[in-house]
């Protein structure tokens, strides 16, 4: 069964992020979104609060998570259609910068979103393809989660080029991730509310490839987005989570 609507969608792209969640909240499996994507939805309540968290799955041709932005994207659209959530979540694992005082196990809650690898030299697409988006910052989420504030930066990429990274020290980015300015355009889309949260597994300006120090940390840096989105959904908000502007 798929929910009517939910108080909080939280989308992962690979299962072993959402594994733990999965497990700390009891969801169980629902109907999938569309017999032509693999992604896996789960359904549950906590803290009186109905909760939806969606997979990005597996990829039958290559036999792995379906992660990036492409998937991201689509999987953020079909959710949000099935689910009607009010408040989007894009989580998972992100690289740090200790230039930025990151530090692996650190979570952000950043409010400023863009694509770092998607160069178009031609006026408007060139704004377009790098999709700068701030969303409304939410206080009492940001402290029921103990989350800091930053500037995430999107791509299709888990290493860096150097332009990149200068890119990344020009614009003091704190994390980089391979979802979350897809999914927040999406949420714009749909004039959905929308955070991300996301824990540092590896430091993008240290000297350590980001794949081995990503899994070295991740089980660990888990623990700390499960605590944190326990907090979230625990946290009562009066007031209405307003859309991507
Ligand atoms: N997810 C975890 N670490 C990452 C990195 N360094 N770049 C992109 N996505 C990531």
């Amino acid at each position: 069964m798929q929910p009517a609507s939910v108080d909080f969608l939280i989308q992962l792209a690979m299962q072993a992020e959402a594994q733990p969640l999965i497990s700390h909240f009891r969801l169980a499996p629902a109907r999938a979104l569309s017999p032509n994507a693999p992604a896996q939805l789960f359904t549950g309540t906590a803290h009186g609060r109905s909760i939806a968290l969606v997979t990005h799955g597996r990829d039958p041709h290559f036999h792995c998570d379906r992660i990036g932005t492409e998937t991201a994207t689509l999987v953020a659209h079909l959710a949000i259609c099935a689910c009607h959530p009010r408040l989007l979540v894009s989580a998972g694992a992100c690289g740090g910068f200790q230039t930025q005082g990151g530090a692996i196990g650190d979570l952000y809650m950043p409010t400023r979103f863009f694509f770092h690898d998607q160069r178009v030299a031609i006026p408007k697409l060139e704004q377009f393809a790098i999709g700068d988006c701030t969303v409304s910052d939410h206080p009492a989420f940001r402290a029921a989660m103990r989350a800091k504030h930053g500037i995430c930066a999107t791509g299709s990429s888990l290493d860096a080029t150097p332009s990149e990274m200068a890119l990344f020290a020009r614009e003091r980015v704190t994390c980089k991730d391979m979802e979350a300015a897809a999914i927040a355009r999406v949420a714009r889309d749909h004039a959905i509310p929308f955070i991300a949260v996301k824990v540092v597994t590896d430091l993008v300006d240290d000297h350590e490839p980001a794949e081995s120090a990503f899994a070295r940390n991740l089980s660990k840096a888990l623990v700390r987005l499960v605590d944190a989105l326990d907090a979230l959904i625990a946290t009562q908000v009066s007031s209405q989570v307003a859309p991507p502007g």
